[in-house]
């Protein structure tokens, strides 16, 4: 273990999409450092697996049905979480929706379904945990932007813009809320391959061997190159970082400029 082993002991965490994937990796890393937590999704089957995990290597977890396209549903959940624990410290805004499709392509009610779960759903949850944070001086708020946010996202345009306006919304948010004790952050990762992924896109081996040497740490992220950061950005080793746009592609964005040195 990087961290103490009870950095996050008494602190009251939720993270959205925490049932599966990369949120799951999150919370049980939350887990055995001693977080409370509530998962949040919209579906409990993709959760109750999960909280039934997380008991059993942490102080608590707790399931909790969210629409966060829905603002009601939103606060709803909010309250509840205050009710179960009486806190909260952290919000992991983990949820999101994502399709791959020419721009030309992309429906009113997908481009719809993609922006709303991953910018309006970050900013409903982070908005309605804020009040009870300003109250308490203190909080937390990670958000999952990603590499695509920053550059073109040919076949995502979609997830594109809607993660554009989130690193956009957390250096907002970093600077409105950094007064009242909330820090506000976003990483950027580059595509991460987890057990739930789409392995079709990992299919063809040589094309990811090729596209892999061209980052220069030699590789696409797992899990575990989001978890650290994540819980780095939980812990007071952060205290000053607020509105931080924190990219986790092993360099890749810096392909450009390797291309000078015959990279
Ligand atoms: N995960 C994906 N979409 C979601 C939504 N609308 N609400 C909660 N979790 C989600």
């Amino acid at each position: 273990m990087v961290f103490a082993p009870d950095f996050l002991q008494d602190q009251v965490a939720i993270i959205t999409g925490g049932g599966t994937g990369i949120g799951l990796e999150i919370a049980r890393a939350m887990a055995r450092h001693g977080a409370r937590l509530a998962i949040a999704s919209r579906n409990p089957a993709h959760y109750e697996p999960a909280v039934r995990e997380l008991n059993a290597i942490g102080p608590g977890a707790v399931g909790v049905k969210v629409n966060i396209r829905d603002a009601e549903s939103v606060d709803a959940m909010t309250a509840e979480v205050l009710q179960r624990y009486g806190r909260i410290d952290i919000l992991i805004n983990n949820a999101g929706a994502n399709f791959l499709s020419p721009a030309i392509s992309i429906t009113p009610n997908g481009w719809r379904a993609v922006v709303e779960t991953v910018l309006n759903g970050t900013f409903f949850c982070s908005k309605s945990v804020a009040p009870h944070m300003m109250e308490r001086g203190f909080g937390r708020i990670i958000m999952m932007a990603a590499t695509n946010g920053w550059n073109a996202s040919p076949a995502m345009a979609h997830s594109g813009a809607a993660k554009a306006g989130i690193i956009n919304l957390a250096e907002t948010l970093a600077a409105e809320w950094g007064p009242a004790g909330i820090r506000v952050n976003a990483l950027c990762p580059g595509p991460v391959r987890t057990e739930g992924s789409d392995e079709r896109l990992w299919m063809d081996k040589e094309l990811v061997a090729r596209l892999e040497q061209q980052i220069p740490l030699g590789r696409f992220a797992l899990p575990a190159d989001i978890v650290g950061p994540t819980l780095f950005l939980c812990s007071p080793a952060s205290d000053f970082i607020t509105g931080g746009i924190i990219a986790l592609d092993g360099g890749d964005r810096l392909r450009n400029l390797r291309s000078f040195m015959g990279g």
